[in-house]
């Protein structure tokens, strides 16, 4: 009888429950007021999405992209990261593209992680350290508990023994930013350790209403930094993000890559090109300010509505997302809500820290997150 390996015994991947659910209260015909996964109802910024339809006309589109990425959307990537943070990069040996940030994360660790490992990861998170970045490597897992006290930062002297450390910021699920202190520490501790992986996922860094997000590479060469072009152009569905930092770890991930995959398609990668482009320095596109202000404005608006009913609400000025608190447990309120046809993301979906909370994501239209916060008035 067929048996899958023991390191797939993990629960369903969360968001695929969530998909499903959602996709069976459609078909029932009742509305649907989906604020459960981060994607995002705008569309890209039209120069992104002509740059995928010109690069279909070209030649090199038909053939094999490489696994590490096109040489001159590396060059773009270095050149925009240095405008946006100040820090030069060799696009030959500190860049390399991903099939979207997700891929990226979950490469890294098979090229770092040995059986038996310790890998930190924060919780609540992004499912995707603990699963792929930890299980599905035989990592052993050290939690970083992120607490609201602390601004959802972790206590970095637990980090001991560590062979791979994730850390995410802007913060997904919480919306929370760093502090310049914080990423100093986090430099330093980076520097003191090389034997460690730092891995800092930055898919949000454009995604911040108060202040620009900073790169670790600011504060460390010691690092591995993923970026993404899905949540800074509205384009989850181009599947394209980019590696950057320390030459040896770029190195290591392109050879993984290269056993695996055959990279990202060339007019996704020229997406991402045309999007870093449009930068002027660390000035963003006209679009990317319009997004910021609809997503911002929607987070308020859905914020206040559930401060009305007494929830506490992690106040955040970065991501598209809004972390609440409802109780102990939070699964009778979501389960509460999906019958009123409003779609949550259970808290615990990003580890046990996360219990008790819920994410709501303000990437639907304006009129879903009205309808939502209409029966959120009228149920609770
Ligand atoms: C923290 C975080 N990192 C990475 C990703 C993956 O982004 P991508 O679409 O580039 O794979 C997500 C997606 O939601 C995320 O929340």
């Amino acid at each position: 009888m067929f048996k899958p390996a023991e390191r797939l015994n993990l629960p369903g991947y969360p968001f695929a429950e969530l998909e499903r659910q959602a996709t069976a209260i459609k078909a029932s015909g009742q509305p649907l007021y989906d604020l459960s996964i981060g994607d995002p109802d705008l569309p890209p910024p039209k120069f992104v999405v002509d740059a995928v339809h010109n690069a279909l006309d070209d030649p090199r589109s038909h053939l094999y992209p490489s696994s590490r990425g096109d040489y001159e959307v590396r060059c773009s990537v270095a050149q925009w990261f240095e405008g946006r943070f100040g820090v030069k990069l060799d696009p030959d040996k500190q860049v390399c593209i991903i099939i979207g940030a997700k891929e990226g994360l979950g490469q890294i660790a098979r090229a770092v992680v040995n059986p038996g490992d310790i890998v930190a990861v924060p919780e609540p998170a992004y499912p995707v350290y603990s699963r792929a970045g930890c299980k599905l490597v035989d990592g052993i897992q050290l939690v970083l508990q992120l607490d609201p006290e602390n601004g959802f930062l972790p206590d970095l002297s637990k980090v001991k023994n560590v062979k791979l450390l994730y850390l995410n910021y802007p913060n997904n699920p919480t919306g929370a930013e760093v502090t310049d202190d914080f990423l100093m520490e986090l430099g330093k501790l980076a520097n003191a350790n090389p034997e460690m992986t730092l891995v800092y996922d930055m898919a949000y860094s454009e995604m911040c209403y108060n202040r620009p997000a900073r790169s670790i590479l600011e504060f460390t060469p010691n690092a591995i930094e993923f970026h993404s072009l899905s949540k800074m152009a509205c384009a989850t569905g181009y599947r394209v993000g980019f590696a950057v930092g320390d030459p040896d770890r770029i190195a290591a991930l392109i050879r993984i890559k290269e056993e695996i995959d055959s990279g990202v398609p060339l007019p996704f990668q020229k997406a991402l090109s045309a999007m870093l482009d449009s930068f002027k320095g660390n000035k963003p596109p006209t679009e990317l300010l319009e997004y910021r202000r609809i997503f911002s404005n929607r987070k308020r608006m859905l914020s206040k509505a559930l401060e009305e009913h007494g929830f506490y609400i992690f106040r955040s000025q970065a991501t598209f997302y809004v972390w609440f608190k409802v109780g102990d447990d939070e699964l009778p309120f979501i389960s509460n809500m999906l019958k009123q046809g409003v779609l949550l993301t259970p808290g615990s979906g990003f580890g046990n820290a996360g219990k008790g909370w819920v994410r709501a994501s303000v990437t639907s239209p304006d009129e879903v997150i009205q309808g939502a916060i209409e029966i959120i008035r009228e149920v609770l």
